[in-house]
């Protein structure tokens, strides 16, 4: 299948709503255990400021604030942004991130950071080459000199060895008699490096369909050498690819997730 470039997708518009009981399951601890690894092997006189690009509902950046980490949170969705800010006010400490709407191709935060953090495949969404180009310059203009990127993505090699074409996956959650069901349909347009994720999920209460909806999430993969490329063209340093989330080994054609660690 191939990309429709021109087609409209709002990924997260009416998901953002379900998106933390989905993810209630992700390891969001063992991943700010690895930033901080990172932070403290290759940003030794780094201070303490992190830009968290694709920030989410702001999960990383909670948790990091609670280590002694600044952190502002940026994301394109407006209702991402929502459920991040709606976190932030139970909170009863003046340490807390801040969060703003904004895409990370162009917006402009007028602040240098140390750290920018792009977790959970949000280079990914970054699906054409001058996507790409542009979220990685924008990242490179608000890090201060020395500054890390710490970036995951789909891994190329590991997607096409998947298999995952027309593969369709259902995840149901249930709360006594409500359920949750989304239906995830993967289809690869291996030409342009795009996995097509499309999603359909079904909310159901005293068993009856109260909510359905579809959307679009297309997620482009890297290639090792692509990615450093990329990289390297908009003036990184790379200190390596990593498989999510640990240093102590090289990253492999098992592992989906992959870190790039680069430096200004
Ligand atoms: C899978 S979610 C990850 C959210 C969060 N980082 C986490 O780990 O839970 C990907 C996020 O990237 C955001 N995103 C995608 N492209 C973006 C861009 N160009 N600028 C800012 N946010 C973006 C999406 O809106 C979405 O919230």
């Amino acid at each position: 299948m191939k990309i429709n470039f021109n087609m409209k997708v709002k990924p997260y518009q009416k998901f953002a709503k379900y998106y933390d009981l989905f993810y209630s399951d992700k390891d969001y601890k063992r991943e700010c255990d690895f930033i901080v690894e990172v932070v403290k092997k290759y940003g030794r006189n780094l201070g303490n400021f992190i830009l968290d690009s694709g920030c989410g509902t702001g999960n990383h950046a909670l948790l990091l604030v609670e280590r002694g980490f600044k952190v502002i949170g940026v994301d394109i969705s407006n209702e991402m942004i929502l459920r991040a800010r709606n976190k932030v006010k139970i909170k009863d400490t003046a340490n807390v991130p801040e969060f703003m709407q904004g895409d990370m191709k162009r917006c402009q935060l007028n602040q240098k950071f140390d750290v920018c953090i792009s977790m959970f495949n949000t280079l990914s969404y970054q699906i054409k080459n001058q996507d790409v180009l542009d979220y990685l310059t924008n990242i490179k203009r608000h890090l201060l000199p020395g500054g890390l990127l710490i970036a995951d993505f789909w891994y190329g090699p590991t997607v096409l060895r998947s298999k995952d074409d027309n593969l369709i996956r259902i995840k149901r959650l249930e709360f006594g008699k409500d359920k949750l069901i989304r239906i995830a349909e993967t289809t690869l347009d291996t030409f342009h490096h795009i996995g097509i994720l499309k999603y359909q999920f079904i909310a159901i209460k005293d068993s009856k369909i109260v909510e359905e909806f579809s959307e679009i999430h297309p997620h482009r993969f890297f290639f090792p050498q692509e990615i450093i490329l990329f990289a390297e063209m908009v003036g990184f340093d790379v200190i390596g690819l990593f498989p999510g989330y640990g240093l102590e080994r090289k990253i492999e054609d098992k592992d989906w997730e992959c870190v790039l660690v680069a430096k200004v």
